[in-house]
């Protein structure tokens, strides 16, 4: 006879967790190659590639290298690269931005010719290329002149679009830039290439690597007066929400790991704007040191990271461990 229990069953929730084919078969966020966007530096006037000393693992490259590069990144099945460029030349309005033949249009090119299926998003940005380091040209106060600043950013997406660039992502921060930079591309006969906008950029301490990686830390100031306070959460509506109605076709907030509230939040606001999330160089030079350290176990890690953006809200993450996660997943 069996009795009858008198105390209520306890709600096994490890029953699903039992075997791997139970867990592979609720789990709920999957992270593919797909998801992934690897970002390169190309330099003017070398002839080598050079390791970043801020970014182990990570190089500047010269523009003999692109088509390697471009080609084996793609085989790897990642749809998307982002490029940044660092000129021979920096001046006080970046000039070398807008230039048909500057480095990055020069690399653009390299890519296209070789690779044409492998997305384009282009940095659309001055910090690279003034001699100041801001992302935006001065006035007479040292301040950023975000309204001159435009029209750079206008010739700057012109010249990029011509090269053969798939998708503009202004980095910025300047205000009005989508719309500037939406306007600029529908008078150049580029109505179809889309805007992939860093709505909420942080001023984060993060970027700290990529200065070196790129050489484009400010040499004065800093770029708390356009870029957004760490604390904030909620003025992050407000930017994408500007963003959406500028025109933008996709959006991004970034650094990733240290905003994953902001992410979440976000995607909860607007469930139908696709979201990238950037994990930015000092998410990654804090991972890969310790790694070579032997003090973490790298993959596992890389693995739970990313999981955890997309898990978060992200679509698509920007991220310098892209060839080795395509790697790991393609294995
Ligand atoms: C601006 C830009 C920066 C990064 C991407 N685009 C630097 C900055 O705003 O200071 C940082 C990316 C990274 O840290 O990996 N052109």
């Amino acid at each position: 006879m069996q009795e009858e229990s008198s105390h209520t069953p306890i709600m096994r929730l490890s029953r699903l967790r039992q075997h791997d084919s139970l867990r592979r078969l609720v789990r709920e966020t999957i992270l593919t190659t797909n998801d992934l966007v690897m970002p390169l530096f190309v330099k003017a006037g070398i002839d080598t590639k050079r390791e970043i000393a801020a970014m182990p693992g990570q190089y500047q490259l010269p523009l003999n290298a692109l088509k390697e590069e471009a080609k084996q990144i793609y085989k790897l099945g990642i749809p998307a690269i982002i490029l940044f460029g660092i000129p021979d030349n920096k001046d006080q309005h970046g000039s070398d931005s807008y230039n048909s033949d500057g480095i990055i249009q020069r690399a653009i090119n390299e890519i296209k010719s070789a690779v044409p299926d492998l997305m384009i998003i282009s940095d659309i940005c001055l910090c690279e290329y003034t001699d100041h380091g801001h992302c935006g040209v001065m006035d007479e106060d040292q301040n950023v002149d975000n309204d001159k600043t435009l029209t750079l950013l206008q010739k700057q997406v012109i010249s990029h679009a011509r090269a053969g660039s798939d998708v503009m992502a202004p980095s910025g921060m300047m205000d009005g830039m989508v719309a500037a930079i939406r306007d600029a591309l529908d008078m150049s006969g580029f109505s179809r290439i889309p805007i992939l906008s860093y709505a909420a950029k942080y001023a984060s301490s993060f970027y700290g690597p990529f200065r070196d990686a790129a050489e484009g830390a400010p040499r004065f100031g800093d770029r708390r007066s356009y870029q957004m306070d760490i604390a904030n959460g909620r003025e992050a509506f407000r930017e994408v929400a500007l963003d959406i109605e500028e025109g933008a076709d996709m959006i991004m907030v970034k650094p990733a790991l240290s905003y994953l509230d902001v992410i979440a939040r976000i995607r909860d606001a607007y469930p139908e704007i696709p979201l990238a999330a950037y994990s930015v160089s000092g998410e990654y030079t804090m991972t890969k040191v310790a790694a070579q350290q032997g003090l973490i176990d790298e993959k596992a890690i890389v693995m739970e990271q990313l999981t955890s953006i997309k898990r978060a809200g992200a679509d698509f993450i920007l991220t310098y461990f892209a060839k080795d996660v395509a790697q790991w997943l393609g294995q």
